[in-house]
């Protein structure tokens, strides 16, 4: 605190990203990274990139990354945004699109960013509970509101709300905008992006964080009709005219384009997933239903803090959040078919 500051900053309580350690040795399955690189088609393009041309400012409008991502998911570029990864995305939507005069709502259990946000640009919200089973109940939200958001898959569940269930949210709130983050979605959910002709009022954001692998470039992206995409602009013109670098705009695109790496990796994870929760299962964990590249598990016998501390013991970190209804889960990233192994052995002696 100090004299200098505005006086809101004294009341902002700021998001604690997952530990990135020095220690290169640790298995490290706290953060939901890809465990393989990304393609070989972006690090080339990238490459290319680290020329004299860095002397001058990239593209404002990244139209060669807007083009990509329009290209496929088959929509206009009109209907496309990008900024300097999804929190930045995020963060434009809530300061243009949340502020109406009701509460703006979201799961009870979601992303910790969100209430950040709320808290950074003053808007009221409302949790909703997910119900036992740690689901979205979609008439809970059938009540007035600014906005809803949550995470498809939701993290840190991993649990999926299909397709269906999502126009249905869509069709209980018209006037207000329902952002559908799907920072997981290609690891087993299908993109709501089929959606955004029909629905005006849909936005939906994605990262290149995750399943293409480049959490260093900082690059995600929202889709949805170019009236909410235009005021995503004007804020980020407001704010910063260049938030993608050249070399990301060149990445990012090659990332998009190559289909192929893409695909495969994608189903080496959602394999290692599948081996993962079945060896959790053995080990006596329940394993809530994922659809992302992490499961959340817990055991009924042992405590979630002893496990991820004994765990760290042995050089694998998972992430632990001391928050209720969720204390006793671990949300382990599926790592290379050695990680997941190595985070089975160390369990079984736990
Ligand atoms: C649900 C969700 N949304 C958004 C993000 C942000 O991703 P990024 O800023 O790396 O694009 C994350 C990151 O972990 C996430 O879990």
């Amino acid at each position: 605190m100090s004299k200098f500051w505005s006086p809101f900053v004294k009341d902002l309580v700021p998001y604690v990203p997952g530990e990135q350690p020095k220690l290169s040795k640790l298995v490290k399955l706290n953060t939901n990274e890809n465990p393989y690189g990304p393609s070989p088609k972006a690090v080339a393009a990238m490459q290319a990139e680290v020329n004299d041309n860095l002397r001058l400012y990239p593209d404002p409008n990244s139209d060669r990354l807007k083009q990509a991502v329009a290209d496929y998911y088959g929509v206009q570029t009109s209907q496309v945004f990008v900024g300097n990864g999804s929190d930045e995305v995020l963060a434009h939507a809530f300061h243009g699109l949340f502020q109406h005069g009701a509460p703006l709502l979201f799961p009870d259990i979601s992303y910790s960013f969100y209430p950040v946000y709320c808290g950074l640009y003053g808007i009221e919200y409302q949790q909703v509970a997910l119900d036992e089973q740690f689901q979205i109940r979609v008439e809970d939200y059938a009540r007035p509101n600014a906005g809803i958001i949550f995470p498809n898959p939701n993290a840190p569940t991993g649990c999926l709300l299909p397709l269906d269930a999502v126009e249905r949210l869509l069709q209980g709130s018209p006037d207000s905008v329902v952002l559908v983050d799907e920072a997981y979605i290609d690891f087993g959910g299908q993109t709501a992006i089929a959606l955004v002709d029909k629905y005006p009022n849909l936005l939906v954001t994605q990262t290149l964080s995750k399943s293409r692998s480049l959490a260093g470039l900082r690059v995600g992206i929202a889709v949805g009709h170019p009236d909410l995409i235009e005021a995503l602009e004007r804020i980020k013109n407001s704010f910063n005219s260049y938030p993608l670098d050249r070399i990301a705009i060149a990445g990012a695109a090659a990332a998009f384009e190559d289909r192929d790496y893409f695909e495969k990796t994608c189903q080496q994870v959602i394999d290692s997933r599948e081996a993962v929760v079945a060896g959790l299962q053995g080990l006596g964990f329940e394993v809530l239903p994922s659809a992302a590249n992490f499961v959340f598990a817990r055991h009924p016998g042992k405590d979630a803090a002893e496990l991820a501390a004994g765990l760290r013991e042995q050089g694998v970190i998972v992430r632990h959040f001391k928050q209720q209804r969720i204390a006793q889960f671990l949300r382990i990233t599926i790592g290379t078919p050695e990680q997941n192994q190595a985070l089975l052995d160390a369990l079984r002696g736990l």
